[in-house]
């Protein structure tokens, strides 16, 4: 039988199965380089306490650094037995350097404090480049939303034209919800990076292994002050999860206004082709393909979350196998956010607004409440002025008219006497954006200021 790196009070072999079922070596593989960095460190902490010495310390990094090339070369011959990625690459460096010197390597070290170290690691590798992807992200959002501040369109509540808004205005809202999750993600990374390595398997290092040297190595922030914690602790992973379902859910929800707005009902916007797919029967189809994926992949994002969650519940403490179910969800969630960023990004900077269906799409009863307004600026209370303004609708209705801007002055007066000639300068879509000039309005003034702000943050 093959030799097993905890053999020694076995007799009886494995069921074949139960080697299949247990192996993690087919996804935590894509940790190896964390792995060996963690060894590649942790060695170093064992030869200041003089358990290995100089040379033995050079002969494993030597060896550390074959194994490297190996993976990074696709060159690295899995083996019968590599249960996972940290026995595999334990494997490999008694086959390079001799078991006499690498079977010093885990001393006082478990495979509980090594994936927690290599995880985070990974994990936080990993944030920093989505963090890089989604400031490019939000960066080509705020350049559109600046060059095309001038574009009014329908706002809607309850998907009902509710007030004019610039284009711009709803760029900048997923801009501002995406620089929070810009935000978040940077608090995580943050909250991650503590050093789990020498807690041993759960009650602490026997050679009194210098932690903090440890963590300062491997770019830490320090260390985690539990060894239990440290080796039971995947809250991080439940964080990272939870992160990249509230992204997901913000990717959702543009996605699916761009997939109305680019009805043919609607036709605000137009798909790039490179973004598009047509049908296998209708030739005249161009569909949303990549809208409807980003919409449709937020759901299995939070179905990684929901499922690890059940899994973590009920785990007694400290280390359990059903840990190693933390991996696949995760490196799926991360794959499938850096995905969706790179395909959101060519989305958003190819796309093409369409200002005369925008602008055609709006309605005078949009100036509804600017009528009230238009009385509440002659001192009128704005509870009155919204009855008097909904009379005014009713009246346009009930004569057929196209709008309230349609109504004769005669008609407005009949209505309510403090109506003047004036009322018809309400009428202007583009003064009506213009007076929402308060902080986060619709103005361009007021959208000019959110995106610089935006900016500001991102450049922190
Ligand atoms: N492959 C395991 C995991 O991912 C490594 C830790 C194994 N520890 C143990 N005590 N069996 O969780």
């Amino acid at each position: 039988a093959e030799l097993k790196l905890w053999g020694g009070r076995f007799t009886g072999a494995t069921d074949p199965l139960m080697n299949l079922y247990n192996a993690s070596l087919p996804y935590d593989k894509k940790m190896y380089a964390q792995d060996l960095e963690g060894t590649r460190v942790y060695t170093m902490g064992l030869e200041k306490l003089g358990l290995i010495t100089a040379e033995e310390l050079k002969e494993i990094h030597r060896g550390l650094a074959i194994i490297h090339e190996e993976w990074k070369e696709n060159k690295f011959v899995e083996k019968d037995g590599d249960e996972d990625i940290h026995t595999a690459n334990e494997r490999r460096l008694g086959e390079i350097i001799g078991r006499n010197i690498s079977g010093k390597v885990h001393t006082g070290r478990s495979r509980n404090d090594q994936v927690a170290t290599d995880m985070r690691l990974y994990v936080r590798d990993e944030l920093k480049k989505l963090k890089g992807y989604l400031k490019t992200f939000i960066e080509t959002m705020i350049k559109r939303a600046e060059e095309e501040v001038s574009i009014l369109m329908p706002g809607y509540t309850h998907l009902q034209r509710a007030q004019p808004i610039r284009w711009s205005h709803w760029v900048s809202m997923y801009a501002t919800y995406f620089t929070e999750d810009y935000k978040r993600l940077e608090q995580i990374i943050e909250r991650l990076n503590y050093s789990p390595l020498g807690s041993g398997a759960l009650a602490g290092h026997p050679y009194g292994i210098d932690r903090e040297f440890l963590a300062q190595e491997l770019g830490f922030n320090g260390v985690i002050g539990n060894s239990l914690t440290a080796v039971s602790d995947r809250d991080f992973v439940v964080e990272t999860m939870f992160w990249s379902s509230l992204f997901m859910n913000h990717i959702s929800r543009f996605s699916e206004d761009l997939i109305i707005y680019s009805s043919g009902e609607f036709g605000f916007i137009k798909l790039a082709d490179a973004y598009s797919t047509g049908s296998s029967l209708m030739p005249q189809k161009k569909n949303p393909d990549s809208l409807e994926l980003l919409r449709g992949k937020s759901g299995r994002v939070f179905g990684s979350l929901a499922g690890f969650m059940m899994s973590l519940k009920s785990i007694p403490s400290t280390y359990n196998k059903d840990m190693q179910e933390d991996k696949e969800p995760l490196f799926d969630s991360m794959l499938t956010v850096e995905h969706s960023i790179l395909i959101a990004t060519g989305v958003i900077s190819t796309l093409q607004p369409n200002k005369d269906k925008m602008f055609e799409a709006l309605s005078m009863d949009m100036l509804a409440t600017d009528l009230a307004d238009y009385l509440v600026r002659k001192g009128v209370p704005f509870r009155e002025t919204h009855h008097i303004s909904g009379e005014c609708v009713r009246a346009a209705e009930e004569n057929k008219l196209s709008g309230i801007d349609q109504l004769t002055m005669e008609q407005f007066k009949s209505i309510d006497e403090r109506f003047e000639n004036d009322v018809f300068e309400t009428f202007n879509f583009e003064q009506s954006v213009e007076r929402r000039d308060a902080t986060g309005g619709t103005a361009k003034v007021a959208i000019l200021k959110q995106l610089k702000a935006l900016k500001t943050t991102l450049d922190q």
